[in-house]
């Protein structure tokens, strides 16, 4: 998947974490049967930073549809867990599966709740206090 203009957010932390999101998610898509759980466990591990890191934000910063976002979240990383599961249990092109369903969930995802909660942080004048490692 690549990366379009309108991903841009707004919100520099978010924009630079949303790239790495699509580069994971375009290794995962590239890589061998071999390659494959590394690469999902790697999207995984980055998942997880990076909504932590957004509901970390919604929280200090008093985001309304919080609950609907953090669901969201939560959804996102039940199903990239499940499928590790089936990838390690000797079924690796399932992590590819799933790099092709990210692109159309990510796009919908950031139109609505990443860009509501973009548009919120800038409204209430929210600096975040620690960026992503
Ligand atoms: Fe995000
Ligand atoms: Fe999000």
């Amino acid at each position: 998947m690549e990366w379009q203009d309108k991903y841009t957010l707004g919100h520099d932390p978010m924009d630079e974490t949303h790239k790495e999101f699509i580069e994971l998610v375009n290794a995962l898509a590239g890589a061998s049967n071999e390659e494959a759980v590394a690469a999902l466990k790697a999207l995984i591990t980055h998942s997880e930073a990076h909504f932590a890191q957004e509901n970390h934000w919604m929280e200090e910063s008093g985001f309304p549809p919080i609950h609907c976002h953090i669901g969201e979240h939560q959804r996102v990383l039940a199903s990239l867990g499940s499928v590790l599961k089936m990838a390690e249990k000797g079924n690796p092109g399932l992590g590819r599966v799933v790099a092709g369903e990210m692109p159309a969930w990510f796009d919908n995802h950031a139109a609505t709740m990443d860009a509501a909660l973009a548009a919120h942080m800038r409204h209430v004048g929210y600096v975040p206090a620690a960026v992503m490692a």
